[in-house]
C-alpha cells in the first residue's frame, strides 16, 4: 500500500481524481461576532470583503478541477452559515440533517434541511446535536464520527441506522482541533485503499490506538500545518486542496503522488474554518 516516496511521478500516475459534487455559501455576512471556539476573537475587527475574495479562490479552483458546486443562499445574522460543511451530512441521496450545539448557529440546521429538500435529497430531521461533516467522514465502507465538543454520542448511533453502515467514535481531546475534520483529513476514501492524515495529538488514547491500527501507513501533520487547519483540506483522490501555509503536509502529499493545491483562506481562519469546513459533500 505504501507508495514509493523515491518516484512520487509514477505515485501519481496511480492516483485517481473522481469528480466531486459540493455544496458552498458566499460568506456575505461573515464576521466574528462571538466566541464559540478558541480561534474566534469577537474584539478583533474583521473583513468580509476580503473574505469573499479568499473564498471566491477556493470556488475558482473547484471549478478549474472540474467539481460541481452548488451554492445555498447566504442568510444574514449567520456569520457561520460560510462553513458549510456543518450543514449536514449527505450520503446515497439521504441528508441527515445538523443540530448545532450553539443556539448561535441553531437556524443554520433549517436552512440546510430546507436546500436540501429543494434539490432532491431525502431529508431526516436530527434528534441529537450533530454539526455534519464537520464531525462526520466517510472513509472506505465506514463512517468516522467526531465527539467531544460538538457532535454527540448519540448521533453517531442515528448515523448507523441510517445509513446501514459501521460507524466509528474518535474522541476528540483538544479545543484548538474541536471538529472531526479539523484533525483528519480523507485523502482518498475509495474502499480498499482509503487514505488519511490525521493530527495524533488531537485525539483520545483509545482512538488514537484505533487509528494507528487501522491506518497504519496515514500521514501524520506537524503542529505547525495543524495551528493553520492544514488537515481541513478537501481531496478528490488525487488533487488535494489545502491550506497555503501547511508546507510540510504538502510535502507529504507531494511524496505519496498527490498534487496540492495551496489557497490562503486566513480571514475565514479567524472564524475557525478553512477549506474543508467551507465544503459540503453530496453524494
Ligand atoms: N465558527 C464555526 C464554529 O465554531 C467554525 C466551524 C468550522 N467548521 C468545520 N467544519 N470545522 O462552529
Amino acid at each position: 500500500m505504501p507508495v514509493a516516496a523515491a518516484d512520487p511521478a509514477a505515485a501519481s500516475a496511480e492516483r485517481v481524481a473522481s469528480t466531486r459534487r459540493v455544496l458552498m455559501c458566499r460568506p456575505e455576512h461573515f464576521t466574528v461576532v462571538y466566541r464559540i471556539n478558541p480561534w474566534m476573537h469577537p474584539q478583533v475587527p474583521t473583513d468580509t470583503a476580503l473574505a469573499l475574495r479568499q473564498w471566491q479562490t477556493l470556488y475558482d479552483l473547484y471549478l478549474e478541477l472540474g467539481f460541481t458546486v452548488e451554492l445555498i443562499d447566504p442568510v444574514a445574522g449567520l456569520p457561520d452559515m460560510v462553513y458549510a460543511a456543518n450543514g449536514g451530512f449527505v450520503l446515497d441521496g439521504i441528508a441527515y440533517g445538523a443540530r448545532f450545539q450553539y443556539p448561535e448557529r441553531g437556524p443554520e440546521g433549517p436552512a440546510y434541511m430546507e436546500w436540501f429538500g429543494a434539490h432532491g435529497f431525502d431529508v431526516r430531521e436530527p434528534v441529537s446535536v450533530n454539526e455534519g461533516e464537520g464531525d462526520f467522514l466517510l472513509v472506505g465502507e465506514r463512517i468516522l464520527a467526531g465527539t467531544g465538543f460538538r457532535s454527540d454520542r448519540a448521533s453517531h448511533d442515528e448515523l448507523a441506522a441510517l445509513y446501514g453502515r459501521e460507524v466509528v467514535t474518535l474522541r476528540l481531546v483538544d479545543p484548538e482541533f474541536y471538529h472531526l475534520d479539523t484533525a483528519l483529513a480523507v485523502l482518498d476514501p475509495t474502499p480498499g485503499r482509503a487514505e488519511i492524515a490525521y493530527l495524533p495529538k488531537a485525539f483520545a488514547p483509545e482512538s488514537l490506538e484505533w487509528l494507528r491500527a487501522e491506518f497504519p501507513d496515514a500521514i501524520t501533520v506537524t503542529d505547525e500545518d495543524a495551528a493553520v487547519l492544514g488537515l481541513n483540506s478537501f481531496s478528490d483522490g488525487r488533487n488535494v486542496v489545502i491550506a497555503r501555509r501547511a508546507e510540510d503536509f504538502a510535502r507529504q502529499l507531494r511524496e505519496r503522488g498527490y498534487t496540492p493545491h495551496g489557497v490562503d483562506l486566513s480571514e475565514l481562519l479567524r472564524g475557525g474554518g478553512g477549506v474543508k469546513c467551507c465544503t459540503l459533500e453530496l453524494r
